[in-house]
């Protein structure tokens, strides 16, 4: 029997996963981290801890199962993230992450100056602060010594690539939210890269998710259990892995991610782009394209409320709290956008807020408009893929919020739209497994392999009295951040 390791480097930990060649879970490992916020708005990680994390979680994963035995590993990584690196491999700077909001001048002028339409015939997008682009020019403009340093530039799954393997490479899908690719040919834009004042010298070598890009270097592999024969795919942004393991692949699927943020995805054969960019227009790891939408705060809103709030980490009994009849009745909204917004209102003044609350609200009644605020968000996006003709009826569920059956309910009937529930619940993990599967030679294709190896265990359908009643709370909704979007910028000032 051979054996498949998944990794998930994700935001708030590094989860690894282990199947054999059926895809079955042998064995799962999460190893947490923090994220630091030095600034409001700006969000940090030390790379050293994702290879830490890495180094202690393999070993475990691995316990029982002979090195030569591992045929393949497949990196899935939260996505935009800049990882810089100078010519001795030293990293130059704490990671600059994807849901950090410092660059809104950097993003401002490549939006304003250089134009919409030039980054868009550019890159099939246009610039929002979390993308790659403008974190190497905010590091130009304001850190000019480490900008000087800068040898290699890498997304966050490419370092842990490049510290497996020694090979500086990137894979089409995350490469899309770099805002340096050209997206529907695949190859870096030579104009973006004089922009933003790097060369393609610094940028890693560019791969399909399913391509090897090489093996474990023997000392590395000792280290960590693995052979040096074990293969190492190029691998995938988080919600490309996640959709390859949800098997939304080829034309027309959908699948929604409520992890740290939330997304929501549709696989295309094709080549396209949202008109006004609101969706962003990306490779896929299945060798095809995608659009997406990204709100920044997902799940990490319940986890804030919980954690931070009402300091109470019970989450299954603080759910229990919830009186299901108050389902499409609560007069409570909450504005998810803890991180300011990504997709679709692009704006990084905006912030989280509650509107209604009265003396008799419960904290139940809070964490229920917290779930359905950011149930709200998505449907924000769902409302541009439907405006672009996207018919979407029914989508995969995945990441850590997609656990709760409540929250599968409140989502299904606030998108009106029917929710499959994979059993391996590991999205990206299970993804990078099917990706490294494909590489490994087990499977012709990743379609092939994703079809034969997702199963569901669960679907949920909406209820046509509970939609109804939350197509009119939806529409409260979106009257709420047009209303305050000109006070964000004031009250921040
Ligand atoms: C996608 C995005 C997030 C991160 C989270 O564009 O920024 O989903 O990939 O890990």
């Amino acid at each position: 029997m051979k054996y498949y390791v998944g990794v998930d480097l994700g935001t708030s930990s590094l989860k690894l996963i282990l199947c054999d060649s059926d895809g079955k879970v042998i064995n799962t490992v999460t190893n947490e981290y923090s994220v630091s916020y030095p600034h409001s708005g700006w969000s940090e990680q030390l790379a050293e801890d994702w290879w830490s994390a890495l180094c202690d979680g393999l070993p475990k994963l691995l316990k029982g199962v002979a090195a030569e035995d591992v045929a393949g590993l497949g990196v899935a990584g939260q996505m935009h993230g800049l990882v810089i690196l100078d010519d001795a491999d030293n990293i130059i700077r704490p990671v600059i992450l994807w849901n950090d909001g410092r660059t809104f001048k950097e993003t401002d002028y490549l939006n304003d100056i250089i134009g919409k339409d030039k980054l868009s015939k550019y890159t099939a997008n246009i610039a929002f602060a979390g993308f790659t682009a403008p974190k190497i020019m905010w590091v130009k403009n304001n850190e000019p010594d480490n900008f000087s340093k800068i040898s290699k530039i890498m997304l966050p799954k490419d370092y842990i690539n490049y510290m497996l393997t020694g090979v500086h490479a990137c894979d089409y899908s995350d490469a899309s939210g770099m805002l340096l690719l050209d997206v529907q040919n695949k190859c870096w834009s030579k104009e973006m890269l004089d922009i933003c004042g790097v060369t393609e010298s610094q940028m890693p070598k560019l791969f399909e998710s399913y391509e090897v890009i090489g093996s474990v270097k023997a000392d590395v592999a000792a280290k960590l259990g693995l052979s040096p024969e074990t293969v190492v795919v190029a691998g995938a942004g988080d919600n490309a892995a996640a959709a390859i393991g949800t098997a939304t692949t080829g034309e027309g699927r959908c699948n929604i991610s409520l992890g740290t943020s939330g997304t929501i995805f549709i696989s295309s054969d094709k080549f396209g782009v949202d008109e006004n960019n609101a969706l962003h227009s990306f490779c896929h790891a299945d060798g095809g394209y995608h659009l997406m939408g990204c709100i920044l705060s997902a799940a990490s809103c319940h986890n804030w409320l919980c954690d931070k709030v009402l300091c109470n980490k019970e989450y299954t009994a603080l759910e229990k709290e919830i009186d299901v009849d108050l389902l499409g009745k609560n007069e409570l909204y909450f504005l998810p956008y803890l991180m300011g917004e990504r997709s679709p209102l692009n704006d990084t003044d905006a912030t989280g807020m509650f509107i209604g609350l009265r003396p008799d609200t419960t904290r139940a009644q809070m964490l229920l408009s917290v779930l359905e605020g950011v149930s709200f968000a998505i449907r924000d996006n769902l409302e541009v893929a439907r405006s672009l003709g996207i018919d979407v009826k029914a989508s995969c569920l995945c990441g850590g919020g997609a656990k709760s059956p409540l929250w599968r309910k409140i989502l299904a009937n606030v998108l009106n739209v029917e929710l499959n529930i994979p059993v391996a619940e590991e999205g990206p993990g299970f993804g990078s497994v099917i990706l490294a599967m494909v590489g490994a030679g087990a499977f012709d294709d990743v379609k092939q392999g994703a079809d034969t190896l997702v199963k569901t265990k669960d679907v949920v359908k909406p209820d046509e009295t509970l939609s109804a009643l939350y197509e009119e709370r939806y529409n409260k909704f979106k009257k709420i951040y047009p209303a305050v979007k000109g006070l964000y910028k004031e009250i921040k000032e």
